[in-house]
């Protein structure tokens, strides 16, 4: 059943806000440069693009056993969206099961905005009950490798897709790794 919903998460200096469609005008500025894309691939969207990516998000997944839960990351003291994190949500052998990722703008990066807003995504997807977080970072992605590991993940011998896996929890970093 697809009953997992993001909630607002406060960390020191983030609020981690359930993403919605309004949000895609400001955020299409916040994601404008392309050196964003250069470990995942793709182009920065229009804000029109956006706010049709962010509408199908919202609806969230048509498969019930998957949820898709997304949050615009804004930064307090400057009243503004920084960037985002998600996490997709689904059963796996061990229990649920989330893959994260996250994304922060240029002009925000280096101040370890993504590494608070990581750590207290997983510490939420613990608190319902998802141990198993598991993220696809590349391997020449050190920044982003910085932030998993500040978010509790460590690296597994698992490849996908030419993407290290970062797990956290039941089955990693050293036991079997599921598919
Ligand atoms: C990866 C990303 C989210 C990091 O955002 P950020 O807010 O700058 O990250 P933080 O400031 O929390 O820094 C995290 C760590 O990376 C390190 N770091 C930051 N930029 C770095 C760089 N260019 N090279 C190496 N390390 C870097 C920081 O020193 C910090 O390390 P520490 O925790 O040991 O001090 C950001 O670069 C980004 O959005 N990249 C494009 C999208 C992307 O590739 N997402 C990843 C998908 S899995």
């Amino acid at each position: 059943m697809n009953a997992r919903v993001a909630q607002e998460i406060r960390t020191g200096r983030l609020e981690l806000l359930p993403l919605c469609v309004e949000h895609a005008e400001e955020m299409a500025a916040v994601l404008s440069d392309p050196a964003l894309h250069t470990f995942v691939g793709g182009a920065p969207d229009t804000p029109r693009g956006l706010r049709s990516r962010y509408r199908r998000l919202a609806a969230g997944s048509p498969d019930p056993d998957v949820s898709w839960l997304n949050w615009v990351v804004r930064l307090r003291a400057e009243s503004c969206l920084t960037g985002t994190v998600q996490a997709t949500v689904r059963p796996a052998e061990a229990g649920p099961l989330a893959e994260i990722a996250w994304v922060v703008g240029t002009p925000w990066q280096g101040r370890g905005i993504a590494g608070e807003a990581a750590r207290a995504l997983v510490g939420w997807l613990g608190r319902q009950q998802v141990h198993t977080v598991i993220a696809h970072i590349h391997p020449e992605h050190r920044a982003s490798a910085a932030v998993a590991t500040a978010a509790g993940l460590a690296p597994t011998a698992h490849r996908h897709e030419g993407e290290i896996r970062w797990q956290r929890g039941e089955g990693g970093p050293e036991g079997p790794v599921s598919h």
